[in-house]
């Protein structure tokens, strides 16, 4: 009972998720399970799409869809068909939740980002209790392992909350690339071993390390730890990874990878809807499905 398509009717809000493949999202059955519990007039589909330029020419002309998702390999390409962009998400380079306006224009979030920094901020308040105002994040200094696209959207959401930003990567290059961007320092995945300038600091991990089947890697040995106050993981096969273990093992407050994959989806939610996400629904399904 996924799409209930009884219901559908000339009228109904039609939403979905572009990308290739798609057929694996489960956000078609988070967004259903939503509109229904509200009694939204809506769906959610999936979209395989292969020329996301195409798509959104089509997209825009037609008058059925009122917004979508846009996962791999369309979050850089789908930039360039969009009127209004975040501008956090137009730094990052990427976007992956698009609004239609009443008037036809697509907006553009980038609620990745967003999710990861939350995930995190929340996790800080854990440690240090609530302090109104202020992101818990402003002064800290926040080292972020890798440079591709997760890693630029740590490092500018992290940047925005007031962090100093180290990034750390296997190709120096490119980490030194990034860490100008956001104002930040760059070193190695090497090098970071060795860096403990102060205590409380914040690590998350953006590469592939540690990804299954892999499990038995880390991307930051046991031992250079012990300063994190907080260690997140974008991954989140396994839940747990290596680093995460051992950081829970040292003392640190540990955020998985689930935990931005989910809140991303409420910002996402938040942003078709204009209301506020059923957060223990898409738990419930995320755990049911995983
Ligand atoms: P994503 O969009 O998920 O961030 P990506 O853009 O392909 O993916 O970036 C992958 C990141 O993981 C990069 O920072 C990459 O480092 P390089 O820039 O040196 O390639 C990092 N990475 C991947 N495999 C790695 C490995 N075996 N050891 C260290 N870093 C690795």
């Amino acid at each position: 009972d996924l799409y209930n398509f009884r219901l559908i009717r000339p009228d109904t809000k039609v939403y979905g998720i572009i990308g290739k493949p798609v057929g694996h999202s489960k956000s078609p059955l988070l967004f259903n399970a939503a509109y229904k519990s509200v009694g939204l007039n809506a769906v959610y589909l999936h979209f395989l799409v292969d020329d996301v330029e195409k798509f959104f020419n089509t997209y825009s002309a037609i008058d059925f869809a009122s917004g979508c998702s846009c996962t791999i390999p369309h979050k850089e390409a789908a930039l360039k068909c969009m009127d209004e962009i975040d501008p956090i998400a137009k730094k990052i380079g990427a976007i992956n939740n698009i609004v239609r306006r009443p008037d036809g224009t697509l907006t553009a979030f980038n609620t990745d980002y967003i999710g990861a920094i939350a995930a995190i901020e929340d996790g800080l308040r854990e440690l240090n209790g609530v302090s109104p105002g202020a992101s818990p994040l402003a002064g800290k200094l926040f080292v972020v392992l890798g440079a591709g696209g997760a890693g630029k959207s740590l490092a500018y959401g992290a940047a925005q909350k007031g962090a100093r930003v180290v990034v750390a990567n296997r190709t120096f290059e490119r980490a030194k690339e990034l860490a100008e961007k956001v104002g930040g320092q760059a070193t190695t995945l090497a090098e970071v071993e060795n860096f403990h300038p102060e205590e409380g600091m914040v690590l998350a991990n953006t590469t592939s390390v540690g990804m299954k089947p892999k499990i038995d890697d880390t991307p930051l040995a046991k031992h250079a730890l012990k300063r994190y106050c907080l260690v997140f993981d974008a991954i989140y096969t396994p839940k747990e990874t290596r680093l995460l273990r051992e950081a829970r093992e040292t003392g640190a407050v540990i955020v998985y990878g689930t935990e931005m994959l989910i809140r991303q989806g409420f910002e996402q939610y938040k942003n078709f809807t204009g209301l506020p996400a059923p957060e223990e629904l898409f738990r419930t399904l995320m755990e049911k499905h995983a």
